[in-house]
C-alpha cells in the first residue's frame, strides 16, 4: 500500500518530503525513507525500518540539502519490514534511486534474468528488480531514463505507481503508474507528487491525475508533461483540489479516530446537504436520477466491496430490496474478481469503497465491465480511481478519513444507500410517500440525533475498563443491525487486537452459543425493531449460560435494560437508519478499549488504510 512522496522545485525539499510522509502514514508505516538529490547531481539516500519519527532521528546528524527529492513510507509485501527492505531503493551501480507502491507480479523471472546478466540484489522487494531492470535497459540501450522507464515498464506485471530520480540528474524526477493511485501537484516552478492529494495542499490546489500506463516527467524548466509508455503525450489536465489543512489535523483530539467518530453529526450534515430538501424532504441523487432508466430497468443490483464498505453494501442491499423491490446481492470484491460471475447489461454493479483505490474492488469493476454491466461508485476520495472508472456515482462528501479504523466512511455510506433507496424507489412507484417521507425527515435530523449519541463518550470510556481482559467478543444483532454486529466487531479486532464475531443473532444458536461463559462478553444490539422481541429471547439465551451482556437499546427499552448488565441507550429512527445510530457507540466502545490498552489506534499493527495491492 506505502505512500510515495516527491518534490522538484526552487525550495528545501527534506520539510516538504517528511510532512508528505506523514500525511500518508495512514497507507503505511513499517519503514520509511528518503532520496535528495544535491544541487551537484548527488544522492543521499536514507532510510530505516519504523515510523517517519523514526526517520527523521535517523537523519537528525546528516546533510538533508537539495531541491529534488523522492520518498516513501512502507507496508510491506514483498520481504520484512526492515531497514534494508525500506524504500527508496539503489539501483545495482547506485546511479538511480526509486520509491514503489504496488506489487511487480512478475519480479521473479526479471530477477533471475538481471542476476544472469551480472545484477546483485540487496533486498528481498520485488521494487529492487524494477529499478534494476531500469538500469539495465538504460546501460543496454544507451537511452534516456525516460525511455529506460518506458522500456522497463512495458516488461512489468503488476501495480505500481512509482518515481525515479537520477544522479547527476539534479532537474528531473520521472513518476509512473498503473493501478496504484498518483497525483501531480503543480506550484509556481515546482512540482509535488503523491499517492493521495493530502501532502499537497498547502502548496497548490493545481493537481493532475495520472492515469493507468502514464508516465509524468517533472523537469524543473519544462511545463508537466506526460507519455505512454510509447512516448504518444496526453493532454494535461489541471484540476482544482477541494481541500484544507484543517481536514487533515487532529483539532485538538488524541487520535484522528476519536475525532472522526465526533465529526459524524458534520459529516452527514455534508453527506445530505443540497440532495434532501428540507421542505418537502424530497431525495434526489443526480447520479441516479441521470440515469434512472438503467435503475428501474435492473435485472439485479450487485455490490461489490471490502471490509466496512462490505457492511455498508449489506445495510444498502436490505433497503434496495425493501424499498425498490430489486433483488441485490453483496459480494466480497476479492471473492467476485475471480469468480465467473453471471452478469449482464441489466445488471447494475454497485462499488463501494471509501478510498476509492482498493486495489480488489477496482479489479471487480473491470470484471462488471467486461461482462457489460452499468457500474455505479459510491466513494470518498474525490477524483480516486473507482470513481474515474465507473459509469455514474454518488460521493460521500464526509472529508478525508484518516484513522485506520474506518468510522465516518461507514455511517456516510449508509446514508448514501438510504439516499439511493429513496430516489429510486420513488422513480419506481415502490415506496408510499409516507414512508419515504419518514425516512428522509429521519436522515435530516440524523446529525442532530448523533450529537446526543455522542454524548455517551464517558459513559462508554468509563466501563469498558472492565472488558480489556477479554479475549474474545461476540456482537449479536439482526436484520438492518446483523451487518452493524459484524462492524462493530470489525472495529474492535482492528484496533485492540482482541478477537470479535459478528453474528446474526439467532444463528448462535446454531453452533456459537457454545463459546458463551464468563469470559467472553457478548455485545447485542436490541433497538426497537420488528424483530426487538426475537433479540430478547437471544440476549435471555446468552445470560442463562452465564454470559456477560452488553446490550445497545433504545432509550425507552425496560426489557432489556433489565437483562443486560451494561445497557448503552441510544435515540430511536426509522429502522433502516438505525445502523448510523449504533454504529457510533459501537465505534467508541473499541476506541476506547483500545486506548485503555495503550495501543495505537490509527495506526494500527499489520494494518494500512488504503489497500492497493491484492
Ligand atoms: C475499515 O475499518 C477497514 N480499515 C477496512 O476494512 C476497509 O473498510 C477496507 O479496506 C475497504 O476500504 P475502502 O472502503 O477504502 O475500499
Ligand atoms: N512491493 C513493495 C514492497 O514490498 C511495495 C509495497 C506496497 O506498495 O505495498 O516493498
Amino acid at each position: 500500500m506505502c505512500g510515495i512522496v516527491g518534490y522538484i522545485g526552487t525550495r528545501d525539499a527534506y520539510p516538504i518530503l517528511i510532512n508528505g510522509l506523514k500525511r500518508l502514514e495512514y497507507r503505511g508505516y513499517d519503514s520509511a525513507g528518503v532520496a535528495l538529490v544535491t544541487e551537484n547531481g548527488e544522492i543521499n539516500l536514507y532510510k530505516c525500518k519504523g515510523k517517519v519519527k523514526n526517520l527523521e532521528e535517523f537523519v537528525s546528524n546528516s546533510d538533508l540539502s537539495g531541491h529534488v527529492g523522492i520518498a516513501h513510507t512502507r507496508w510491506a509485501t514483498h520481504g520484512e519490514p526492515n531497514d534494508v527492505n525500506a524504500h527508496p531503493h539503489y539501483s545495482h551501480s547506485g546511479s538511480i534511486a526509486i520509491i514503489h507502491n504496488g506489487i511487480i507480479e512478475n519480479y521473479a523471472v526479471l530477477k533471475e534474468a538481471l542476476m544472469e546478466n551480472g545484477y546483485e540484489f540487496k533486498s528481498d522487494t520485488d521494487t529492487e528488480v524494477l529499478v534494476n531492470l531500469i538500469e539495465y535497459v538504460r546501460m543496454t540501450n544507451n537511452c534516456s531514463l525516460l525511455e529506460a522507464v518506458q522500456g522497463a515498464l512495458k516488461q512489468v506485471i503488476g501495480a505500481y505507481a512509482i518515481a525515479v530520480v537520477e544522479k547527476g540528474n539534479p532537474k528531473e524526477i520521472i513518476a509512473a503508474r498503473q493501478s496504484s493511485p498518483l497525483v501531480v501537484g503543480i506550484g509556481k516552478g515546482e512540482f509535488f507528487l503523491a499517492s493521495d492529494a493530502s501532502p499537497l495542499v498547502e502548496y497548490t490546489d493545481k493537481v493532475v491525475y495520472i492515469k493507468n500506463g502514464e508516465i509524468a516527467l517533472l523537469n524543473i524548466d519544462s511545463p508537466l508533461k506526460v507519455v505512454d509508455f510509447d512516448n504518444v503525450e496526453s493532454k494535461v489536465n489541471v484540476k482544482k483540489l477541494e481541500m484544507s489543512i484543517s481536514q487533515l489535523e487532529k483539532g485538538g483530539y488524541p487520535h484522528f479516530m476519536l475525532k472522526e467518530i465526533n465529526e459524524q453529526p458534520k459529516t452527514i450534515t455534508d453527506c445530505i446537504r443540497g440532495r434532501i430538501s428540507p421542505d418537502s424532504f424530497e431525495v434526489k441523487l443526480s447520479g441516479i436520477i441521470d440515469h434512472a432508466d438503467k435503475f428501474l430497468n435492473a435485472r439485479r443490483i450487485v455490490f461489490v466491496a471490502c471490509g466496512t464498505s462490505w457492511h455498508a453494501s449489506l445495510i444498502g442491499k436490505r433497503m434496495i430490496e425493501e424499498y425498490c423491490q430489486i433483488p441485490v446481492v453483496v459480494e466480497y470484491a476479492s471473492e467476485f474478481r475471480y469468480s465467473n460471475p453471471v452478469i449482464c447489461d441489466k445488471d447494475i454493479v454497485i462499488a463501494v469503497s471509501q478510498s476509492g483505490e482498493t486495489a480488489d474492488t477496482l479489479a471487480a469493476i473491470e470484471l462488471a465491465k467486461s461482462k457489460g454491466a452499468f457500474v455505479f461508485g459510491i466513494c470518498n476520495v474525490i477524483g480516486s480511481s473507482i470513481a474515474r472508472e465507473t459509469d455514474s456515482g454518488v460521493y460521500l462528501h464526509v472529508g478525508p478519513e484518516i484513522g485506520v479504523a474506518s468510522t465516518k466512511a461507514f455511517t456516510g455510506q449508509v446514508t448514501v444507500m438510504a439516499m439511493i433507496a429513496l430516489t429510486v424507489a420513488k422513480e419506481k412507484g415502490t415506496i408510499s410517500e409516507e414512508k419515504a417521507v419518514t425516512i428522509a425527515r429521519d436522515l435530516y435530523r440524523l446529525p442532530k440525533v448523533l450529537e446526543k449519541v455522542l454524548t455517551l463518550n464517558n459513559q462508554i470510556a468509563d466501563f469498558v475498563k472492565r472488558f480489556t481482559y477479554a479475549k474474545n467478543f461476540i456482537y449479536l444483532g439482526r436484520g438492518y443491525n446483523y451487518p452493524t454486529a459484524l462492524e462493530g466487531a470489525l472495529k474492535l479486532k482492528e484496533i485492540s487486537y482482541i478477537h470479535a464475531e459478528g453474528y446474526p443473532a439467532a444463528e448462535m444458536k446454531h453452533g456459537p452459543i457454545a463459546l458463551i461463559d464468563q469470559d467472553m462478553p457478548t455485545v447485542a444490539i436490541a433497538v426497537t425493531d420488528h424483530v426487538y422481541e426475537k433479540v430478547v429471547s437471544n440476549i435471555q439465551e446468552v445470560k442463562s449460560r452465564g454470559g456477560v451482556v452488553i446490550a445497545i437499546v433504545a432509550e425507552k427499552d425496560e426489557i432489556v435494560s433489565k437483562m443486560a448488565d451494561f445497557c448503552i441507550k441510544v435515540p430511536s429512527l426509522s429502522e433502516c437508519l438505525m445502523p448510523i445510530v449504533v454504529a457510533v457507540p459501537l465505534q467508541l466502545f473499541a476506541y476506547h478499549i483500545a486506548v485503555c490498552k495503550g495501543l495505537d489506534v490509527d495506526q494500527p499493527r499489520n494494518l494500512a488504510k488504503s489497500v492497493t495491492v491484492e
